[in-house]
């Protein structure tokens, strides 16, 4: 329909002597609030601006243009001041919404703009040895969400995990635990374990010396060093692995910084042969001053190298291997500069792709003191508790709500619920922002939230289960107006896909699906399904409502519940 709106548009503009392109229409175009406005708006301003004109006398020419030419299934079109809006023929529009979601199901709202190429969006990416907290868990949501929104528009997505399991950190831990670690209290609770080495080594200056040897010997082959680095990796991903699972997020690539060393030399002989390397005391770097972006550090002093280096390697590697169409790297802002010294880096190597590099970055999660978290400090926030935390929260309302239910039921509803209540309360807010962390949001089932949506979909689903009717019809006697509405929010979901896929942003499905379910809501509230004379009329819109609401659902990592 909105197509049908454009061609108009640009037929009668050029009627009137404006030639604009059907983007440009596109991207004028609005929804007015209210229907009484329309369904379509567009406003004349901006153009009667560039051609000296008031908006209002040109708004009413446009108008007069469209008044001559056949209009379809566009029933009537008004001036308002400088807006001309447009009715579209209610029941021609319903029939061809609902028909479309019926029949495309799961697939209603997805494109094949990808042809299939490859996306790569690495996310998530905790670092061995070290607790999975809370800002490992925003990229670990966003990154997932990003990569079925990329899926959705018909691109092949690789989700990968590059796991931070090489660095200087690691001989701080081989120091730690050779000077005050235990075999069982490592076995017990390793990653808490570890942890705890890892704070007391940095409190002490006197082991700094120490620990740079380590990590030496360890990209020098040592084995003793590379044995317990292995052992310490082996025993965090076991952790890591059960919490990706409990959250339902599948990688299909594991790879981590420790992958790239012989491909890391290498790459430090090129950027010596493509001239980009020089020393600065006694260390090597590519100097980006040029741009604006320092010095790109690639060796240390001692010979041991860095994380852009480690960034450089992988990145060429993952190019050769998967000749990916665009590689999207989901990790917080505070590493703008890192990522636009590498892809700087490998442009000056001469690698066209690293304008295909995305760092799409987020906001931190904030103390509510307004501080960041700091894992050196202790000061963390275990992302295993915050999920049981949570899903105790959803137990107990769950319960409240229904008594006789089973603890295998409880149990996995609890954890859908839970996961709903940290997911949505994640990807509703814009990525880019930093966020206070508040544990009783999310734990709150109410108002703009996962649980809400949740709640949702089993509401409409209750409804068909209670009904016998077996007759369909597409098309009501009479259409009221909040059927209506809701018909018009259905059939804006593949422009929200779109829009989430253009500006890689999970927060326009969030917002999309809030806005569904309560007009949902408010629809059934005021109109009865069951028993009601427009019985199969609605229950095929209470069924188009559940196939949307769970593509929604489903872009955000989320999955239904039939009952709540
Ligand atoms: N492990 C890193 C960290 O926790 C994130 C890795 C991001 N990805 C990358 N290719 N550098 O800070």
């Amino acid at each position: 329909m909105k197509k049908r709106v454009i061609t108009i548009l640009k037929n009668a503009l050029k009627e009137v002597g404006i030639s604009l392109t059907e983007k440009q229409i596109q991207e004028r175009i609005e929804l007015p609030p209210t229907l009484k406005m329309g369904d379509y708006s567009f406003p004349c301003h901006f153009i009667a601006n560039k051609i000296n004109k008031k908006p209002e006398q040109l708004a009413l020419e446009i108008s007069k243009k469209i008044k001559e030419t056949p209009k379809g299934d566009i029933e009537n079109i008004q001036v308002i001041g400088p807006y001309i809006n447009f009715f579209v023929n209610r029941k021609d529009f319903t029939k061809n919404v609902l028909t479309d979601i019926i029949k495309k199901k799961e697939k209603f709202g997805s494109t094949s703009l990808g042809h299939k190429q490859k996306i790569i969006v690495e996310f998530s990416s905790p670092n061995i040895a070290k607790p999975f907290g809370i800002g490992h868990l925003r990229s670990t949501i966003i990154g997932n969400s990003i990569g079925n929104i990329c899926s959705f528009q018909g691109f092949k997505i690789i989700k990968m995990n590059y796991l931070g399991d090489w660095g200087t950190q690691f001989g701080k831990m081989i120091c730690g635990y050779k000077n005050f670690g235990k075999e069982e209290k490592l076995k017990k609770d390793p990653i808490k374990y570890l942890l705890k080495i890892y704070v007391k080594i940095n409190k002490n200056k006197k082991y700094e010396e120490e620990s740079r040897s380590y990590f030496k010997k360890l990209e020098n082959g040592n084995k003793e060093c590379f044995l317990l680095w292995k052992k310490f990796k082996e025993l965090s991903l076991k952790e890591f692995k059960k919490i990706y699972e409990k959250l339902g997020i599948i990688f299909n690539v594991y790879s981590g910084e420790s992958m790239y060393n012989k491909e890391m030399k290498s790459v430090v002989k090129e950027l010596q042969q493509k001239k980009l390397l020089r020393k600065s005391r006694g260390a090597l770097v590519v100097d980006l001053k040029k741009y604006n972006l320092g010095f790109c550090l690639i060796q240390k002093t001692d010979g041991t190298t860095l994380y852009a280096t480690r960034d450089l390697a992988s990145a060429i590697t993952r190019h050769k291997k998967y000749n990916f169409s665009k590689m999207i790297y989901e990790v917080g802002q505070e590493q703008k500069l890192h990522f636009q010294q590498i892809f700087k880096v490998l442009n000056l190597m001469g690698y066209s792709w690293a304008k295909e590099c995305i760092h799409a970055n987020h906001g931190l999660y904030l103390d509510k003191d307004g501080k960041k978290f700091s894992t050196r400090k202790g000061k963390t926030i275990f992302m295993e508790d915050i999920l049981n935390n949570t899903i105790s929260f959803a137990k107990k309302e769950i319960s409240k709500r229904e008594e006789k239910i089973s603890k295998k039921e409880l149990e996995h509803r609890a954890l859908k619920v839970a996961l709903a209540a940290i997911f949505y309360g994640d990807l509703k807010n814009t990525r880019t922002q930093n966020i206070v962390f508040n544990p009783k949001k999310f734990t709150s089932f109410e108002g703009d939230t996962g649980p809400y949506l949740l709640y949702s979909y089993a509401r409409a689903n209750s409804i068909l289960k209670k009904c016998k009717c077996k007759e369909r019809k597409i098309l009501p006697n009479k259409l009221e107006k909040l059927e209506f509405s809701l018909i018009k929010k259905l059939s804006q979901f593949p422009s929200s896909a779109l829009e989430a896929y253009n500006n890689l942003s999970p927060a326009h499905i969030a917002h999309y699906a809030f806005e569904l379910a309560q007009d949902f809501n408010e629809f059934y509230d005021q109109c009865h399904v069951i028993d009601s004379k427009e019985e199969s009329f609605r229950l095929e819109l209470v069924k188009a409502f559940m196939i949307v609401l769970k593509n929604s659902l489903n872009l955000l990592g989320l999955e239904p519940l039939e009952r709540m």
